[in-house]
């Protein structure tokens, strides 16, 4: 082959450079070069994804089901998946797809609903994904910071919608903080959104990790808003990339037109598996996470600020020092701890994230590691 010998350097986009991950990336490659890491980083569950699912997915490869699927998604999950919806919110018309993760859902139903120029309302700290996506498609974040509370106020959210705002993107319970949103805050949220003719969009993706109230979805109140939804964290299956989203037909059938587009389906297998895990019982690992979360908090009061989350699997605590972004410096240098600095969630460098789905072994160091810290 005749290849210059020095090549002009391709250029990446301006829209590519825009995602910084050097925050979670750093945290990455300091697991590598940590020979006994205590790490509390990790944003999945600890248990294994159900012996039913892992069985269904050896079936469906051996039974040569590796190819593409409806779009939509393979009509036996689909179509189960959406009686349930259709059931838990007594709304017949709600529609359903299946897509590649809640990470595909996130994209598909914010390329169906964004135009450049229009603003979606935020609450910081969020996952990492939501300001750069909604940016990506030429939209404006208009971000509302819910520290030190972490609470959403609804009255708050009236006065920040403007004549271009389009959405509002909630996350309950929550990453990083694992605060779940009450019921009436979830109605007022719809109402308010229904009233002002704002889709809301809520990310349900820890739906079934929520401990001390039943969990209320934004189905239970509009007809309108969309949900996003998957199997990543309920069933311990993040890298089967199967999730789904569900709403009004005209949205859904957007959703679905560009999935054909972009994701085509999501994994054939993966789907297959997805359908078993439907019927497997999770409520032992789920039980013991909410035993983790409880000793957790319990190993850290007194020593560590912190709202006591009701759901996900997260603990978000101040920084002793002020800066989360130091205290996570600090917690690899002096006792190989992982953690992840608020800033990863948001601008404000406050707080630092716990993940606790880990081993009672490794939650035990890391609670005697945090205190030593702490002090
Ligand atoms: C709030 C939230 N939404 C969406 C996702 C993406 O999940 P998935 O693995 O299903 O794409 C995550 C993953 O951590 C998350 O925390």
């Amino acid at each position: 082959m005749n290849t210059p010998a020095n090549p002009a350097r391709p250029t990446i986009s301006r829209r590519a450079a825009a995602f910084d991950s050097s925050g979670i990336r750093r945290v990455f490659d300091l697991i590598r070069s940590l020979p006994d890491p205590i790490n509390l980083s990790i944003g999945q569950p600890d248990f294994p994804m159900p012996e039913g699912a892992r069985q269904a997915a050896c079936e469906a490869t051996q039974a040569g089901r590796n190819g593409y699927t409806a779009t939509q998604g393979l009509p036996e999950l689909r179509e189960r998946l959406e009686a349930e919806v259709r059931m838990a919110c007594g709304q017949p018309e709600r529609t359903l797809c299946i897509t590649s993760g809640t990470s595909g859902a996130l994209v598909l139903a914010l390329m169906a609903l964004i135009d450049p120029g229009d603003e979606v309302i935020i609450f910081e700290p969020a996952f990492v994904m939501y300001r750069p996506l909604v940016e990506f498609l030429g939209g404006k974040c208009v971000v509302i910071d819910t520290a030190p509370s972490f609470a959403i106020d609804p009255e708050q959210v009236a006065a920040a919608i403007s004549p271009r705002t389009k959405a509002i993107l909630f996350n309950s319970p929550n990453n990083p903080t694992g605060m779940v949103v009450p019921a009436d805050t979830v109605q007022a949220l719809a109402e308010l959104a229904d009233r002002r003719g704002v889709t809301l969009i809520s990310d349900e993706l820890y739906r079934c990790y929520c401990y001390d109230s039943p969990f209320a979805s934004a189905a239970d109140y509009s007809s309108t808003a969309v949900v996003l939804d998957g199997f990543s964290k309920s069933h311990a299956m993040t890298g089967w990339r199967v999730g789904w989203l569900h709403g009004p037909r005209e949205i859904v059938e957007a959703c679905t037109t560009l999935q054909q587009y972009t994701f085509v389906c999501a994994p054939q297998v993966g789907q297959w598996a997805a359908l078993a895990a439907l019927d497997c019982d999770m409520s032992r690992p789920l039980a013991e996470c909410q035993r983790k979360r409880d000793k957790l908090i319990a190993g850290l009061a007194g020593h560590y600020r912190f709202v006591e989350p009701g759901g996900a699997f997260y603990l978000y605590p101040e920084a002793p020092d002020g800066s989360g972004k130091a205290f996570a410096e600090r917690a690899v240098k002096e006792e190989q701890l992982l953690v992840v600095p608020g800033t990863v969630f948001g601008t404000a460098d406050t707080h630092f994230r716990l993940s606790y789905t880990v081993s009672d072994a490794m939650l035990d160091r890391g609670i005697d590691a945090l205190i030593r810290l702490a002090t």
